[in-house]
């Protein structure tokens, strides 16, 4: 089954199958064709090009775009998506003067979303967390991880992934899975840390491993959760089980995570919020490791933005992505993600929208088949309204850009 799509106002994101992701400079440019056709076939993109070079009309069906404009989905490489109820409560606690710390103290935040998710179902968590995933991809996004940790015990935790690889099965959005047990001390062991620990190590990860529930491994190295200890033994057992370590560094604290994540050859390192030169400057030695930003968790609890011009002018790669989670960020909207990286992190356009498509895929392992226009690469795209230019997809931040969205070649909205 072939389908040809004409008269596309521009098609962004051109890339050859060589491009794993853009750093630095590169960042800064980003491909496009004005006036393009794109050729699919069966769940790939088969050819693209200027219309003027199409030779052959020849296809099963022809699609007239008009005045829209195609991009790849979004690639967004850290969610919870996957998760019980809500904390709209703790949201008001905070507009009414408590932070995001004391209401953890308080028995609240990741353990209030534990109690939750241990309460809750297999079928029931994942009848929630599906309705998550059908709007995330009508929002466009393409392609997508998920972690567990809102379970911390054996079988939470081993219930939110089996409800990750449902998720999996049944949807056609490549989904990437995350173990997260070191995600925050259950009540139970707080006295007991290295028991918890060992919990993760002797029983969770044996069994995650079994059933393969898990691509990569990671922990929330913060004041208050996991320290780099912890951390250095979690990443050793993970990767003993061929996880490949993806780690929450420096969103509230400079502890040495960056550090440790990449003696642990991480592919990603998310947050930093707060970034040291000391951070930077192993950043900048560890250049395959990629930064993950995250500005709707910035923007949702009021704290510092990612320093991302620091990261890019230093001749890095950033990755965005949405952080969808109850506590502090309970939207998945990568439109906006793009949109806060403009505006709160002073990102071009083209910054936003390579961090959110091929840095994204870079970021969990998905460059070979997602994140670009490129020929091969899986068919998941969007197809814009009638806007002016891409810059308009931050610029008009908020509003609704989208005109229909293809996964797999097919149309899904
Ligand atoms: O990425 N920082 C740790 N984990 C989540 C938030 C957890 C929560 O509040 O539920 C995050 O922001
Ligand atoms: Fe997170």
């Amino acid at each position: 089954m072939t389908t040809l799509f004409l008269n596309i106002k521009e098609l962004i994101q051109i890339r050859q199958p060589s491009v794993m992701k853009v750093s630095g400079k590169e960042m800064s440019i980003l491909p496009t064709i004005k006036n393009a056709f794109l050729l699919i076939k069966d769940d790939l993109i088969l050819d693209y090009g200027s219309m003027s070079d199409l030779t052959s009309n020849e296809a099963d069906e022809i699609i007239d775009v008009k005045d829209s404009m195609i991009l790849p989905s979004w690639c967004d490489s850290h969610t919870h998506l996957v998760f019980a109820g809500n904390r709209e409560q703790e949201f008001v606690d905070r507009i009414n003067g408590l932070s995001y710390e004391e209401i953890a103290n308080r028995g609240g935040g990741i353990l209030n979303s534990a109690k939750k998710l241990q309460e809750t179902s297999e079928e029931e968590l994942y009848e929630q967390s599906k309705v998550r995933l059908e709007e995330l991809i009508a929002l466009g996004t393409g392609a997508i991880e998920i972690k567990s940790g809102y379970g911390l015990t054996v079988d939470a935790e081993i219930k939110m992934l089996r409800v990750i690889k449902r998720l999996r099965e049944n949807y056609s959005v490549p989904i990437k899975a995350t173990f997260l047990g070191a995600h925050a001390v259950p009540g139970e062991f707080k006295s007991d840390k290295e028991a918890y620990l060992d919990l993760i190590i002797d029983e969770m990860l044996p069994l995650i491993a079994k059933e393969e529930l898990a691509d990569f491994i990671d922990c929330f190295c913060e004041q208050g959760y996991f320290s780099t200890e912890d951390l250095n033994k979690i990443l050793l057992a993970g990767k003993n089980y061929g996880l490949v370590p993806k780690v929450h560094v420096n969103q509230f604290n400079a502890i040495g995570g960056i550090a440790k994540s990449a003696q642990h050859g991480a592919l990603s390192v998310d947050h930093l919020e707060v970034l040291t030169d000391a951070d930077l400057a192993i950043l900048k030695e560890n250049p395959d490791m990629i930064s993950v930003a995250l500005p709707s968790c910035s923007f949702f609890l009021s704290i510092p933005y990612t320093p991302a011009r620091k990261i890019i002018d230093s001749g890095l790669a950033l990755a965005l992505a949405s952080d969808f989670n109850p506590g502090s960020s309970p939207s998945g909207n990568m439109n906006f993600v793009v949109a806060a990286a403009s505006i709160k992190m002073k990102m071009t356009p083209e910054e936003a929208i390579n961090a959110a498509t091929i840095n994204g895929a870079y970021a969990m392992d998905l460059s070979n088949s997602v994140g670009s226009i490129t020929k091969g690469k899986k068919a998941n795209f969007i197809i814009t309204k009638n806007i002016l230019s891409y810059g308009a997809i931050p610029y008009n931040f908020g509003n609704h850009q989208i005109a229909s969205i293809y996964l797999n070649g097919e149309k899904v909205v």
